[in-house]
């Protein structure tokens, strides 16, 4: 699936082609691999026609996007791999490919109580980065009010479960009636709908008793309504700021930043490729949630390889529940 022309406006399925290539001749240490699920971000529209970045180069025409996937080794020239095991990693959106066998991350002994797309959410990259930013960034405590943007999104819905396993009281926000429903059965105490009013307002009903701890997705009004309501020496962790994209110079910082002097805020960005060494505790602890039922996968699956570019236009419109993930099998 490659790029085929720069959108005109909103990212559609239609500037998006299925091409079909060559696979060529295995060398030595590396393996054909099936695509079986596919995990989609909404930060590659940055990149469509946009800068290189710490995430990979600018898409243009004819390029293959990639994100991260589950994979299934066909064919082996690597003694680490052989046919039929399942590994993780960044893939082209290509349903089968030939891929250097230390690019994949192995699922050893794969649970059959844990779905394949687990490996893309909770135990994945967008569990990671939850993961880094809650524990690591925000040092999440069991007697803190954490409020969560962007909560029903696939790093969100993460990071919602992840702050409710350590036992700390959890606001969250999403767009729609459906998604504030799902933080209710993921535990939140309080959700609400960005969409029905001031952040300001809402932020303020949801959590009386002000925050401790933001976990921001999104940026823009709602970073804005949780300086106001941040407790004195309140934390902000920057993960995210989905309502600024695409908005090139016209994007903003809040307006209230000095709200941060006289409550001593601190607000710390942060990006999950320089964490690596928190991946032994990630790993320990997010499967040890899961097993405990106290975590599970949040995502919307959408049927077919094929259907990659409807996919990603949809979760660029939000219409994902979760991670927005394309299951190749069919
Ligand atoms: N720091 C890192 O290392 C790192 C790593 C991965 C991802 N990220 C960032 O983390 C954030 C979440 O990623 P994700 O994969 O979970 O994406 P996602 O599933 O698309 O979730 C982002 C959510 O942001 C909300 N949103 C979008 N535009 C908005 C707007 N204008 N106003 C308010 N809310 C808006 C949408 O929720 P509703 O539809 O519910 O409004 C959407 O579900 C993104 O900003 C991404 O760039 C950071």
């Amino acid at each position: 699936m490659q790029l085929a022309s720069y959108p005109d406006g909103a990212i559609a399925a239609r500037d998006f082609r299925i091409a079909t290539a060559y696979v060529p001749e295995l060398g030595e240490g590396q393996v054909l691999v099936r695509l079986r699920r596919l995990g989609l971000n909404a930060g590659l529209a940055n990149r469509i026609g946009g800068p290189d970045t710490a995430y990979g180069p600018g898409i243009r025409p004819g390029d293959v996007p990639a994100s991260d996937g589950v994979v299934e080794v066909v064919e082996s020239r690597s003694e680490a791999f052989g046919p039929g095991d399942l590994a993780v990693r960044k893939s082209p959106w290509r349903s089968i490919d030939v891929a250097d066998a230390g690019e994949l991350r192995a699922i050893p002994e794969p649970d059959p109580d844990v779905p394949l797309e687990a490996h893309l959410t909770v135990l994945g990259h967008v569990g990671f980065t939850a993961y880094t930013g809650m524990m690591r960034f925000g040092a999440v405590r069991t007697t803190d009010t954490v409020f969560v943007s962007g909560a029903a999104g696939g790093v969100g819905s993460c990071a919602v479960q992840f702050a409710k396993a350590v036992g700390a009281t959890v606001i969250g926000s999403a767009g729609s009636p459906k998604k504030v429903r799902l933080l209710g059965e993921l535990g939140a105490d309080a959700a609400f709908n960005h969409h029905e009013g001031p952040a300001l307002e809402l932020l303020r009903a949801a959590a009386p008793e002000g925050i401790d701890l933001f976990y921001d997705n999104v940026g823009g009004e709602q970073l804005e309504a949780a300086l106001e309501e941040l407790h004195f020496g309140g934390r902000v962790v920057i993960c995210g700021a989905a309502s600024q994209y695409g908005k090139g110079t016209d994007s903003r910082g809040p307006a209230n930043y000095t709200r941060m002097i006289h409550r001593q805020l601190v607000m710390r960005g942060f990006d999950v490729t320089h964490n690596e060494d928190l991946r032994p505790d990630f790993e320990a602890d997010a499967s040890n949630w899961l097993r405990a039922g106290k975590i599970r996968s949040i995502h919307t699956a959408i049927d077919g390889f094929d259907r990659t570019a409807e996919a990603f236009a949809s979760l660029l419109c939000g219409g994902n529940i979760g991670r927005m993930i394309v299951d190749c099998d069919g």
